[in-house]
């Protein structure tokens, strides 16, 4: 008989080549690596544990019984990123076109239990042409078994995942569920439908690259919360991604060293802010000069860009940031804004990530398209998450909060921990011409320059109410601080809430406008 130890490597050699070298040939040649390239890449060096090598499919049907690939389509396994347990499954594009059959399913499905009963990441590498068409339902049944999966594991470990290649039909609903998506730019693309369906319907003409590419998701949709030049930058992005978070909703996120120096203070700070109330500003600036240098991880860079969401570190820990976007619409929200600040908010609670809240809002976007698509649920999404989050929070009033969205944005009215706001904060029901010509509309229409009157309430008004003392006076506003002092205030203050306990009241589940 055969050596033992020889028949087993053969195996194991016939599997590193999953769907054979001239498809990994042509894999490479669409300028796409191979899943197991990809892992390597992603995890430590020499750390990728294997599960599932020679599982097989189990089809008969359409000659398929002559048709075997050790591993089916997909590599699964466990390793590590910094020295971090990641659980991590890699679609192979080689082997039927990466399609989901019952065996590839049941591979995905194991490792998702492991990483559940483990409390770790699990990262998916997508690159598949959808359900195994040779299987028919019992393909559909892997997916329903993993979008299961998903939703159960939703807020227990954080789950991301990178599209590297086609993700269609039922296939993105898992992604849909999972916590991030990333996508590589002209190489992947995710729809429900394809071009062809949407031509035979709906007689628009588009390629895939435009109905469901990476731009497409990175700014139309905000489907894809990055857009990455290429498969090494998207696992580079992973990887920095993961940096941020915890292995686990009952861990803190990996702190990072950091030498407490004596002055923080920041005065570059001073002049960020423009001194005119409607001058235009980029809330960047500010968020740069304040955390540690060069932690800034921006999510949804180029989705609803009148809010900024991403990660940061403030004296070595990990915080979720959100500001208004003042170069942006004016900083207004809006329906996009409302739902992507939500989600990043909600994702940082659920993983104990404290938030820093960035205010510089006039208040909501008017209109008929806005009101129309529902910015009263959408809005109140946001209003929601805030309330919701049992994680230290802070809010700093760079300048305006007027009307509602002054209590949406992490007012203290909602829980938030510690509210602090510049010397110039306007913080009132509406701005000051608005409201002089309503509380003054008789006086102004009595009068016999009514121009002039109305500037002269417009002043008063704004003297009354265009600062940040109303709010300080009631306890809203915890302390007035100068910019250059925010980095100074925010270590304390974050230091200060460490150890923050809270929880909701007992609940099967709230009710969040969806
Ligand atoms: N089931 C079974 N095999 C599949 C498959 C699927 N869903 N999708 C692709 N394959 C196979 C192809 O038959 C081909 O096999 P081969 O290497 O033996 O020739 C291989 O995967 C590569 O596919 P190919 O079509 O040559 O690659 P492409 O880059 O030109 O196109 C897709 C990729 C995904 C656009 C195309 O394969 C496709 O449209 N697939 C079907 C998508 C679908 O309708 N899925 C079911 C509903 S979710």
């Amino acid at each position: 008989g055969q050596n033992p130890n020889e028949i087993l490597d053969r195996k194991n050699a016939e599997a590193m080549l999953g769907g054979g070298q001239n498809r990994i040939d042509a894999q490479h040649k669409r300028g796409k690596l191979t899943a197991r390239e990809r892992i390597e890449l992603l995890l430590d060096e020499g750390s990728f544990e294997e599960i599932g090598r020679f599982v097989m499919h189990r089809t008969k049907d359409f000659g398929l019984d002559k048709q075997h690939y050790l591993g089916d389509s997909v590599v699964t396994g466990y390793g590590t990123v910094s020295g971090r347990l990641i659980y991590v499954f890699s679609q192979d594009f080689t082997v039927f076109g990466g399609s989901l059959s019952e065996a590839h399913a049941e591979k995905v499905c194991k490792l998702m239990d492991l990483a559940m009963k483990n409390g770790a990441p699990i990262i998916g590498l997508n690159d598949s042409g959808g359900a195994r068409i040779q299987e028919g339902v019992v393909s559909l049944a892997g997916y329903a078994d993993i979008f299961y999966r998903n939703t159960r594991a939703s807020g227990v470990i954080p789950q991301l995942s990178a599209i590297m290649g086609p993700c269609a039909g039922g296939a993105v609903y898992s992604p849909a569920i999972t916590d991030f998506i990333m996508m590589v730019e002209n190489t992947s693309y995710m729809f429900v439908t394809g071009p062809n369906v949407v031509k035979t319907v709906t007689h628009e003409e588009v390629t895939s690259e435009e109905l469901g590419g990476a731009s497409a998701h990175s700014t139309k949709s905000g489907v894809a919360h990055f857009s990455c030049a290429n498969e090494v930058q998207c696992i580079e992005d992973l990887k920095k991604l993961l940096s941020y978070i915890p292995q686990n909703c009952e861990e803190i996120a990996p702190v990072y060293p950091y030498e407490a120096k004596d002055d923080e203070l920041r005065p570059a700070l001073n002049t960020i802010v423009p001194d005119g109330a409607n001058k235009p500003y980029d809330m960047r600036e500010v968020i740069e000069a304040t955390i540690d240098e060069d932690s800034f991880l921006e999510v949804h860079k180029n989705y609803a860009e009148n809010i900024l969401v991403g990660f940061g570190r403030i004296g070595g820990r990990s915080i979720g940031i959100v500001g208004n976007q003042p170069s942006n619409l004016a900083g207004c929200l809006n329906i996009d804004a409302s739902k992507k600040a939500a989600r990043f908010v909600r994702f940082c609670d659920a993983f104990n990530i404290p938030l820093l809240v960035l205010v510089d809002v006039p208040g909501f976007l008017p209109g008929t398209d806005q009101e129309w698509n529902g910015v009263i649920n959408d809005g109140a999404k946001l209003l929601y998450a805030f309330s919701e989050a049992t994680v230290p929070r802070i809010t700093v009033i760079t300048r305006k909060a007027y009307g509602g969205a002054y209590d949406v944005m992490n007012s203290k009215h909602i829980g938030a921990d510690m509210n602090f706001a510049y010397p110039n904060a306007e913080i009132a029901v509406m701005g000051a011409k608005g409201a002089a010509e309503i509380i003054f509309k008789n006086e102004i229409k009595a009068s016999e320059n009514p121009a002039e009157k109305l500037k002269e309430k417009e002043d008063e008004y704004n003297e009354k109410f265009a600062n940040p003392y109303r709010a300080a006076h009631r306890g809203y506003i915890d302390e007035v601080i100068l910019p250059e002092q925010t980095r100074q205030k925010l270590l304390r203050a974050f230091k200060m809430l460490e150890n923050k306990v809270d929880s909701l009241p007992r609940k099967k589940h709230g009710n969040l406008p969806l």
